[in-house]
Formats: structure tokens, sequence, C-alpha cells
């Protein structure tokens, strides 16, 4: 305990302590409760600089400023050792104020101004709040993933106050859902509609959120969406379409009954865009006419559709499905109608 045996605020005697050492506060003095006057807090953002404003009168003999037990400044002498810390242009005599520089997380704390005022101590402590922007520090990369495993996403923000997470999902089909808040998200046997990018939104009404994305795909075998022909007259061009979804993107085939049609051999031609592919005939005989089979395939898949290149008088549906030519169909309900009107 010692010289400050006397004191009951552990802080307060710290301070006291410094300014003993210092040869300001003469032994025997006691330091009153009421001396120290605790000033509201000062909230500076990192990177900014902080203003610590003390008042003081012409009857001051000695003046100090410490953080927390160190003394930065004497007087005028600098004990700091710290290039951030200066002493400010105190224009008028009653003020006696330091400025810090590039205020970092490390700088939060309390600050004490000591005076010395005809042999009586007195400190004004200021509370440093420093304030930081939240920022996302570390995100997953990238993933792609067979449909039915499990993905795991991460986002790391740092933030004072703390940084809040949210993750939003933007489909390919552009739906935009929240899905969770949090660091992390656990997407539990995924589907194909959960590909997309995640997007992490770290904020803390400090400045705008830090947004950051990760982008999830999801591999899955073909399927067939379209199969589709056109009834083509013989020496037309004709055309057979099919279309398959897929992850990775399907490669395709195509086949009349077990034998597979070639690029530019047999007069026809193999058009591949995208998620489509197509068989043109340049010039449609009646040797054409006929079933083929369009197969698609990824790494994770195969699957194929048979489609059907008719002449101008059969109907179709999108399956490739022959079906009865339309008078078939009125000559059938006729004779019906005609052998019941004879009853
Ligand atoms: C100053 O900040 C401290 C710590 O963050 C808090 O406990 C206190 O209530 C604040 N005081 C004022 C006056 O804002
Ligand atoms: C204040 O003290 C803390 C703890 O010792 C230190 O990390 C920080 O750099 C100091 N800041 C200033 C401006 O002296
Ligand atoms: C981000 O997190 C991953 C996984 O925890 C780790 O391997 C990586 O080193 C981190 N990256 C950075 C820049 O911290
Ligand atoms: C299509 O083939 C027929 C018979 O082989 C031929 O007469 C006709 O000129 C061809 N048409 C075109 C546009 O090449
Ligand atoms: C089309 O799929 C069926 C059933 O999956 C299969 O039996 C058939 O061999 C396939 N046809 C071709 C040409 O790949
Ligand atoms: C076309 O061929 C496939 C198999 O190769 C068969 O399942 C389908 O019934 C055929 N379609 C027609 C209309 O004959």
């Amino acid at each position: 305990m010692g010289i400050c045996g006397y004191l009951a605020v552990p802080g307060k005697c710290l301070v006291v302590l410094g300014l003993k050492l210092l040869f300001l506060v003469p032994a025997g003095v006691p330091a009153r409760s009421g001396d120290s006057v605790v000033k509201d807090n000062i909230t500076v953002r990192q990177g900014d600089s902080a203003v610590l404003k003390c008042n003081v009168d012409n009857k001051v003999s000695r003046v100090a400023w410490l953080n927390r037990t160190t003394i930065l400044f004497a007087g005028s002498e600098k004990w700091s050792l710290d290039p951030r810390v200066i002493l400010m242009e105190n224009t008028a005599v009653t003020e006696y104020s330091i400025k810090i520089q590039n205020v970092d997380v490390h700088d939060e704390g309390p600050y004490v101004c000591s005076i010395l005022t005809n042999k009586k101590p007195k400190s004004t402590r200021v509370h440093l709040i420093v304030q930081v922007p939240a920022r996302i520090t570390n995100i997953s990369k990238d993933v792609t993933v067979n449909e039915g495993s499990n993905v795991n996403l991460m986002c790391l923000a740092v933030g004072r106050p703390e940084a809040n997470i949210i993750w939003k999902h933007h489909s390919p089909r552009g739906i935009h859902k929240f899905v969770t808040e949090g660091e992390h998200v656990e997407l539990k046997a995924v589907t194909k509609e959960q590909s997309g990018s995640y997007e992490c939104i770290a904020s803390n009404d400090i400045s705008n959120p830090d947004v950051r994305t990760v982008q999830v795909t999801v591999n899955y075998p073909p399927f067939i969406s379209k199969a589709r022909s056109t009834g083509t007259p013989v020496g037309q061009k004709g055309v057979l379409q099919c279309e398959a979804s897929a992850v990775p993107r399907a490669d395709f085939e195509w086949y009349k009954e077990d034998r597979r049609l070639l690029n530019g051999l047999n007069g026809v031609k193999i058009e591949n865009q995208g998620k489509q592919s197509m068989l043109v005939f340049f010039n449609v005989s009646e040797e054409d006419y006929g079933n083929y089979t369009c197969v698609a395939t990824n790494t994770m898949g195969i699957t194929n559709a048979s489609i059907i290149l008719y002449g101008p008088g059969a109907m179709h549906d999108v399956n490739g499905a022959a079906v009865l030519p339309r008078c078939s169909i009125c000559l059938l309900v006729t004779v019906i109608l005609l052998y019941l009107l004879k009853f």
C-alpha cells in the first residue's frame, strides 16, 4: 500500500502515484473524492484522430496527460515515445489538450488529465472508445459439389461494436432469399435449386455494410426439358431440337435406331448451343423420316429422349410420340355420329 494507502480507487491511486513520481504531488496531501471528474466518452473511428481536451486556469502550476498509468505528457515535455501523440497548439492559456493520430483499438481506455492547483491535485478522466467499421476478413472459397452433398459456408468479420452477419441467396433464376444469420451456413443435401451466389453482409452501423459473395455450384445429371420436331415435307430443311438441363453442361449425341449420326455426314449437321442441340437436315428425303434419339451426358449421368421426324400429314406431341393425323379423328367421330343417327 505505502503512499497509496489512503486511496480507495485503485486507478486514481495509480494516477496519483504517477504524479508523485513526477514530484507533482507533495507527500501527505490527501486526494479527496470529488477531485476526479468523469467526462463524457469520446468516440472515434479507427484511423481517425482523437482530441483529448483539458481545461486549466492560470493558477495551475503543473499539468500532465496519462494513458492509464503511463505519462504521455508532463507539461510540454513529451514522455510518450509514440509519434502519434502530440501536444496541441493550445491557443488559449486555459487549454491543455493532446491529439492522438491514427487511433487504433489498443488506444481504447481511460485517459487522465492531472492538474496541480494551489498544491491541490485534480484530474479529469476521458474514456476513449474506438469504433471499427464492419469488415469481412475471411470468406469461404467458391465451391462445386454434387447434388445431395452438404455444404458449409463461412464468413468471418471484425468490427466494433461486433459485426452482425446475415446471408442472402441469389438463385440463378434471380430469386433473392434471406438464408440465415451468423458466421456459418450449413446446407444439408443440397439441391440444384440451392446453387447460385451466397451473399455475406456484415454490418454494425458504423459505415456501409461490407458485402462479399461465395458461388455455390451444384452438379446434377442431365434431364431433357425439350425434345421437339416439326412436320417437314420432302425437299425442305428439317430441324430436330433437344434441350437438356445439366451441370456441368451436357454433351449431346444423336442416333437413328442404333446408328450414331455424325456432324456433316449423311446430309445432317449437329448444332450445339449451350443447353440445346439441334439435328439439322439440309434437304429432307423419304428415308430421313423415322425415330431419332437425342442422348445427353455429363459427369453425373446420362439420359435420352426419342424425337420423330415426320411428314407434313402427322401430328406430334412434345415427347415425340406420333399421334393420329387430325382427319382420322374427324373421320372416326363422323362414323360414330352416323352410326348413332341410324337408330
Ligand atoms: C462510457 O463508456 C463506458 C464503456 O463503454 C460505458 O460503460 C459508459 O456508460 C459510457 N459513459 C457515457 C457517459 O456514455
Ligand atoms: C495507451 O495504452 C495502451 C495500453 O498500454 C497502448 O496499447 C496504447 O498504444 C496507448 N495509446 C496511446 C495513444 O498512448
Ligand atoms: C480463411 O479461412 C480458412 C479456413 O479456416 C483458412 O484456411 C485460411 O487460411 C483463412 N484465410 C485467411 C486469409 O485468413
Ligand atoms: C433436295 O433433294 C432433291 C432430291 O434429291 C433435289 O431434287 C432438290 O433439288 C434438293 N433441294 C435442295 C434445296 O437442295
Ligand atoms: C435410352 O435410355 C434407355 C433407358 O434408360 C436405354 O435403355 C436406351 O438404351 C437408351 N438409348 C440410347 C440410344 O442410348
Ligand atoms: C422410338 O424409339 C424408342 C426407343 O428407341 C421407343 O421407346 C419409342 O417408342 C419409339 N417411338 C415411336 C413413336 O416409335
